[in-house]
């Protein structure tokens, strides 16, 4: 690996928040063990990952709701019990070598990694799983995070974002001390001012697609006191064009920015 080929000034990279997309995902294969301990050695700030339920309702941890593209399982995800998703290769499509890989639990993610690297959790598809949210919300509870929820200007522990703005709205009065980000469709831009006040009422960051934003979002963000974290970042140079707009984080596959710049490690 060459990391250095991705590392930006230490300048640009301090106060932004550096997440690993789906894990260390440029490095190893998306969502599994290997590309969150990889996250964590990069010293990432937070991991990203991925939501979706089993047949026997567990939160587990892939992108897409089928299982053909990241394993060699078929189908959708819901169709199978927990059992059967276990046994699944979740490395060898990305590369032989990591055919060892599982698709995780999200249980066994939070276990390893929660209060080591932030763990920013992205529920996924959520009119599949009916009742997803507050399954979400009973297994932070069973983790002391909230305790230092970011509330007073530390990064919280963990953070939840959604493209549903109802499961973002119904997560922000549940869990109200866990950060929350409504992702933006890029087919949304530009955003009207109406929408932004809308979603800065219950939420803490607006996670914009890079490629719409620019200087005047990120000061209406600001504006609202609202953050926001920029994704899915891949090249080394629009990682530092986006920095240079303000953005609050930066969601990438290659979180090696701030590899030696980041003081918190
Ligand atoms: O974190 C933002 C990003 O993860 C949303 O897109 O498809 O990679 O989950 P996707
Ligand atoms: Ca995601």
């Amino acid at each position: 690996l060459v990391l250095t080929s991705f590392m930006l000034s230490p300048r640009l990279s301090e106060g932004i928040t550096v997440i690993a997309h789906r894990g260390a995902s440029g490095f190893a294969p998306e969502n599994t063990m290997a590309a969150f301990e990889l996250a964590v050695e990069m010293k990432a700030d937070y991991l990203e990952l991925d939501v979706h339920l089993s047949k026997d309702g567990e939160l587990v941890v892939l992108h897409d709701e089928t299982l053909e593209r990241t394993t060699d399982g078929v189908g959708l995800v819901k169709d199978h019990t927990w059992a059967e998703l276990s046994a699944l290769d979740a490395g060898s499509k990305y590369e032989p070598a990591f055919h060892d890989e599982r698709i995780p639990l999200l249980r066994e993610v939070m276990d390893r990694y929660a209060g080591r690297i932030g763990i920013l959790i992205e529920l996924k598809k959520t009119a599949l799983y009916p009742g997803i949210e507050e399954k979400l919300a009973e297994l932070i509870e069973d983790y002391d995070v909230a305790v230092a929820a970011g509330r007073d200007g530390r990064e919280a522990p963990v953070m939840i974002q959604s493209f549903d703005r109802e499961s973002v709205r119904f997560l922000a009065q549940r869990l109200p001390d866990i950060p929350r980000a409504v992702l933006v469709h890029p087919d949304e831009h530009p955003l009207s001012a109406d929408t932004l006040t809308d979603l800065a009422s219950y939420a803490d960051y607006i996670n914009c697609n890079f490629e719409e934003l620019d200087r005047g979002l990120v000061r209406d963000i600001h504006a609202q006191g609202r953050k926001v974290m920029a994704w899915t970042l891949r090249d080394e140079r629009e990682m530092e064009r986006i920095a240079r707009l303000g953005v609050d984080g930066i969601i990438t596959d290659y979180p090696v920015w701030g590899y030696e710049g980041n003081s918190r490690h």
